[in-house]
C-alpha cells in the first residue's frame, strides 16, 4: 500500500461516507481517497447499529485503502486505525485516548468515538478494498444523544479548552490509520498490539459478551491475544475466544 495519492471528497450530506467510499473503490478510486460529510442521513456503526451523525458536530469520514494482506490478516486492521486514531488524538487535544475492543475510541471512561472497517474482494479476488469509516463527536451536544446515551458518551469539546480544527485533526487521524496500516503490512502486529494493550479500555474488567448467536457470556476481559482476538475468562476459569458480537462493561455486580 502507498499512500502518495490524496484526495478529500468533503459532502454536506450523505447516507454514509462508507457506502459513497465502498462504491467509488470498486469504480476504481485510489487508495487514499477520503471522503468526509458535514452529516449523514443513514450512517452505521459495527452489528448494524446507528451511527448518530447531527449536522456539522463531529467528523464522519471514510478512507480507502488498497492493502496487501492475506484476507486472515484484514480484521486486525481495526486494532491497526484504532491505534492510529488514539495517537493522533493524543497528539493534537493531549487527551488520553482509551480503546475498547475491537473499535471503540475511549476518553475518561465513555465513548467518544467508532470505527466501521469493512472489506470487499475486488476484480476476480486479486486485490482486496477496505474502507475504514471513523465517527467521531466533536462539538457534539449532549442533546443530539438519546437520553439513554447521555452516561455512556462524549465529546471533544467536553474536555479541555483547545479550538479543534476538523479538517487538521480529520488528516492527523488519516495519516496514522495509514501509518498503523503499512506497519500492519510490514510484519509490525505485535507492535501493534503492544501499543494497543498500553490503551486498552476492558483490560482486567468485568464485562458481558453478547455472540452474535445469542449467547452471553460473563467474565473478566484478558485483552485481546497475539492474533488481536478478545480473551474472557469466565467465573469458571474457561477462557472464550471473542471473534464478534457486543460488549458490555456496566454490570453492576458480578458474578450475578
Ligand atoms: C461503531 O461505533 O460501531 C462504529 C461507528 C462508525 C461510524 C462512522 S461515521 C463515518 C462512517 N460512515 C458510516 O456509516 N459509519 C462510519
Amino acid at each position: 500500500m502507498k499512500n502518495i495519492h490524496r484526495k478529500i471528497i468533503s459532502l454536506p450530506e450523505i447516507s454514509s461516507t462508507n457506502d459513497l467510499a465502498m462504491k467509488l473503490a470498486r469504480q476504481g478510486e485510489p487508495a487514499g481517497t477520503v471522503i468526509e460529510a458535514k452529516t449523514q442521513n443513514a450512517g452505521r456503526g459495527r452489528l448494524g447499529k446507528e451511527w448518530l451523525s447531527p449536522p456539522g458536530t463531529g467528523l464522519y469520514f471514510s478512507i480507502i485503502l488498497r492493502p496487501v494482506l492475506p484476507p486472515a490478516d484484514l480484521s486486525k486492521i481495526t486494532l491497526a486505525a484504532g491505534l492510529g486514531s488514539a495517537v493522533a488524538l493524543e497528539n493534537y487535544c493531549g487527551l488520553s485516548i482509551r480503546l475498547k475492543w475491537p473499535n471503540d475510541l475511549f476518553l475518561e471512561g465513555k465513548k467518544l468515538g467508532g470505527i466501521l472497517c469493512e472489506s470487499s474482494p475486488i476484480g476476480h479476488g486479486k486485490d482486496t478494498v477496505v474502507i475504514v469509516g471513523i465517527g467521531l463527536n466533536v462539538n457534539t451536544p449532549v442533546a443530539a444523544f438519546p437520553k439513554k446515551l447521555h452516561k455512556r458518551v462524549t465529546s471533544l469539546s467536553w474536555h479541555g479548552d483547545k479550538t479543534i480544527s476538523q479538517p487538521d485533526l480529520m488528516l492527523a487521524m488519516v495519516r496514522l490509520i495509514e501509518t498503523q496500516v503499512h506497519r500492519l503490512e510490514n510484519g509490525g502486529f505485535s507492535q501493534i498490539l503492544t501499543e494497543w494493550r498500553t490503551r486498552d479500555y476492558t483490560m482486567g474488567r468485568e464485562l458481558e459478551w453478547l455472540a452474535i448467536n445469542g449467547n452471553k457470556v460473563r467474565g473478566i476481559s484478558l485483552g485481546p491475544d497475539a492474533q488481536g482476538i478478545l480473551q474472557i475468562r469466565d467465573i469458571h476459569g474457561t477462557v472464550h475466544e471473542v471473534l464478534s458480537g457486543d460488549l458490555s462493561l456496566d454490570l453492576g455486580t458480578y458474578p450475578a
